[in-house]
């Protein structure tokens, strides 16, 4: 059981009534608590997480908005970013009946400590219990919280160089607010490209995804994401950069590679190397592993996949390994552009 889940149990008495669970693990928490509680309701915006949550529990929500309803007591399990962490105290305790409680459990390492502070300003915290490198915060609401929109938590920028592409980010997504360097490099080393279905695969904001719908209008661009501020936030661009939402644009929550279309033209990417505050490089090893069976391999298209991932990855062997080949088309400030092709 992860470790924040068990100190939760530690402190079973302290839950009742309806209880909503944000950004939980997908462990047996959700058994355990039921017993002692009215009601449970899980949301959360990691695809994977939700998708093994449904299994436990049919009160599932996957999104980057709260779930609609109030809820006497809310547990926050604390995310990597500080102003995702801003984001989830305010709009959850805008959910909260009067008198209602906040509580938030995380690991030190992910800084429980310094966003225990982010709660004061919701009432009186007290800090329950210190476990297993873990800490569980109480706080009891010493007034209502008006509520404020996900679209005033976003910031926008705008790429001059990239066509004054429009970009709009979200608390807890990747490059919050700015250009990642990678990114850069990879958006300058986008031509050529086969024609047919394109994916963006981990969109973020979108900016990858909207730079190519810019460029090939007539082409499909599947957008995919394992999280829900990543796929909001990608929405938001898209709108920003006036590019409806027709049937050549598709966004996916998904899991991995194995979530993709098939018969792709090409996937552009700068895949993934973290898993909440974990280095994790499982998903850029399946996406490198599985991407040649969501090719197309037609006369006319040769599928192609294109990344861009620091220059110290261990990716060209992958690469090679799956394709036969491994071209490098740029690199620059740490990074490389990689580039191979189905045969
Ligand atoms: C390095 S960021 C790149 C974001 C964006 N494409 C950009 O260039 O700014 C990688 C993205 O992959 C997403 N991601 C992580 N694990 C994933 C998975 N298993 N499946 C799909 N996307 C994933 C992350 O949420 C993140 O948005």
């Amino acid at each position: 059981m992860d470790p924040r889940s068990e100190v939760i149990l530690r402190q079973l008495s302290f839950f009742k009534g309806s209880v909503l669970l944000a950004g939980l693990p997908a462990d047996q928490l959700i058994h355990e608590l039921k017993p002692q509680v009215s009601s449970l309701f899980a949301w959360s915006w990691h695809f994977g997480d939700y998708s093994a949550l449904t299994q436990l529990s049919s009160n599932c929500h996957f999104s980057a908005e709260p779930p609609e309803q109030q809820f006497d007591q809310a547990i926050i399990f604390l995310p990597k970013s500080k102003e995702l962490t801003d984001y989830l105290l305010q709009r959850i305790a805008s959910r909260l009946k009067p008198q209602g409680e906040l509580f938030l459990v995380g690991e030190k390492r992910a800084g429980i400590e310094r966003a225990a502070k982010q709660l004061q300003p919701y009432g009186k915290t007290l800090k329950l219990d210190s476990a297993r490198h873990c800490q569980l915060w109480q706080c009891n609401l010493s007034g209502p919280v008006s509520d404020k929109p996900l679209a005033e938590w976003a910031k926008t920028f705008v790429l001059e160089p990239f066509d004054q592409l429009k970009v709009v980010s979200l608390p807890g997504v990747f490059s919050h607010g700015h250009l990642d360097m990678g990114t850069a490099l990879l958006l300058q080393h986008l031509d050529k490209l086969p024609k047919g279905d394109l994916l963006d695969f981990g969109c973020g904001a979108g900016v990858i995804g909207c730079f190519l719908k810019k460029k090939h209008p007539q082409q499909t661009v599947h957008f995919m994401d394992v999280d829900a501020f990543a796929l909001a936030a990608t929405r938001f661009s898209l709108a920003a950069n006036q590019i409806n939402e027709d049937d050549t644009v598709q966004l996916i929550a998904g899991r991995g590679i194995a979530d993709a279309p098939h018969n792709l033209g090409a996937i552009i990417s700068n895949p993934p190397f973290h898993q909440g505050i974990r280095t994790s490089y499982q998903a850029t090893e399946d996406l490198l592993n599985q991407a040649v069976s969501h090719l197309d391999n037609t006369r006319k298209v040769k599928g192609e996949l294109r990344i861009v991932a620091n220059s110290f990855l261990k990716y060209p062997p992958l690469l090679q390994n799956r394709f036969g080949h491994c071209h490098t088309l740029a690199q620059g400030h740490g990074f490389h552009v990689y580039q191979a092709i189905r045969s």
